[in-house]
């Protein structure tokens, strides 16, 4: 059933010349992958062809000219997350799969040795740092910080033209402290808007209104963030598990401007910085179903234009009420996504057990599958888990992940800050196991 394990044997074989296995990723090669490097195949892409490690469902085929082995060149980084993975997608011709660490110890460390890196991220909350055992296990085991509330519009501009720092600045300092690399999370999204901006009408208005954010927002972290969510869940269907209907979702910003806010976001957010790399993110878009087939169309859309997108963020918030994707199916919806010359990431991943609706075993199954599909591919560049502990989960207090009360034992760190199986899972996809 999964296409992983064939890819990673698949690996073994052609890396016989150009990739690093040894794990330290030290070869050293001419600069690897800067953190802000460009979309296209840093990583070299020169070498043999072999074909059918994808298996896109998308009609595209195989846009990015196939598979190719690597030059083994990207750098390792341990400790410095300015330089860890990203820039690796592209539509240049990639490698084929990602080389693992021959030893790590922690998932931060497999990120950094796996050639080329990928970035392991958390959703950081100004609470959670306050917590001596969660700073702790956040800074050991991430290399790439979201704000789990703190970037949000409503957080940023609580009055308009008025903007608020403080709490994201915490996070962000904090982040780069401990070496960390931060995704901005999110410019424009219908959710934790203000009252004020949820209340703007006509084109000019909203315009003006995502511009002056955008501006303000990018020009505030320049230097400091330089991978952004630009747009936020612009997709909507009947059931919140992808299916049914399928259509941009109504919002201030949809019905001021339609569909043309996508590109209208992603321009003003180029001219802001020619250099970010700018992600497009969603929820229930992990599987093939009709959610993530409009998304594709979408996305395809944008970059026939020319518009300046360089990846997407598959939310990969699995169980109630979103969908639930096997590695199989996550493998073959990255890759399509990738066919595009696009980078993938996993961007908010954690794994609901409420009502039981997915089993303890399903959940260790689908947080190994997922992670490997995803690791395999060099031009999946990261990989974030919506928080540290189980206590802490967001879904554990919202209402439609039915917990009534329950923890949602949904991450990879108990109450305890304690590693549980669903962390040793997903070291093991890291390592190739
Ligand atoms: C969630 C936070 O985790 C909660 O604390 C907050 O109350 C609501 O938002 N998709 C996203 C995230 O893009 O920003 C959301 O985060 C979870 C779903």
């Amino acid at each position: 059933m999964r296409s992983a394990p064939f890819t990673l044997l698949l690996s073994a074989f052609l890396c016989t010349i150009g990739c690093s296995d040894d794990g330290d990723g030290g070869a050293g090669g001419a600069g690897g992958q800067g953190a802000t490097g460009g979309t296209g195949g840093a990583t070299g892409g020169t070498s043999t062809s072999a074909g059918g490690t994808s298996a896109s469902t998308s009609g595209t085929g195989s846009a990015t000219g196939g598979t190719s082995a690597s030059t083994g060149d990207a750098s390792s980084s341990t400790g410095d997350a300015s330089s860890s993975a990203s820039g690796t997608g592209g539509s240049g011709g990639g490698m084929a799969v990602r080389t693992p660490a021959a030893s790590a110890s922690t998932l931060r460390e497999a990120g950094e040795k796996a050639n080329p890196p990928i970035l392991i991220g958390a959703a950081i909350s100004g609470g959670g740092l306050n917590n001596a055992d969660y700073k702790r296990v956040a800074a050991a085991e991430h290399n790439y910080v979201t704000a789990e509330n703190e970037m949000k519009w409503d957080a940023l501009e609580p009055n308009p033209g008025q903007f608020s720092w403080g709490a994201a600045d915490n996070i962000v300092n904090w982040a780069r402290t401990n070496n960390m690399k931060v995704k901005g999370h999110t410019l424009v999204w219908h959710n934790q808007l203000p009252g004020w901006a949820n209340s703007l009408s006509g084109a000019t208005q909203v315009e003006q209104a995502i511009r002056r954010h955008i501006e303000n927002v990018m020009g505030h972290f320049k230097d400091r963030v330089d991978t952004w969510d630009v747009v936020n869940e612009a997709v909507i269907t009947d059931s919140d598990t992808g299916v049914g209907n399928p259509r941009m979702r109504p919002s201030v910003f949809f019905n001021a401007l339609g569909e043309r806010y996508l590109d209208l976001a992603f321009e003003i957010a180029r001219e802001q910085d020619p250099d970010a790399k700018l992600y497009y993110n969603d929820y229930s878009i992990d599987a093939l179903n009709e959610k993530a087939d409009f998304v594709y169309e979408m996305i395809k859309g944008m970059v026939e234009r020319g518009v300046p997108i360089d990846g997407v963020g598959f939310q990969m918030h699995i169980g109630p009420p979103n969908n639930e994707a096997g590695g199989a199916d996550v493998a073959a919806n990255l890759r399509r996504f990738a066919d595009l010359g696009l980078e993938v990431l996993i961007s908010e991943m954690d794994i609901n057990r409420c009502s039981n609706q997915v089993t303890a075993e399903e959940q260790l199954t689908y947080y190994h599958d997922i992670v490997e599909a995803c690791f395999v591919m060099p031009e999946c560049t990261g990989i974030t888990f919506w928080g540290i502990n189980d206590g802490r989960s967001w879904l554990n207090g919202w209402a439609g992940a039915l917990c009534n009360g329950q923890s949602s034992q949904s991450l990879l760190f108990n109450d305890q800050y304690q590693k549980k199986e669903t962390y040793n899972r997903v070291m093991d996809a890291l390592m190739g196991r």
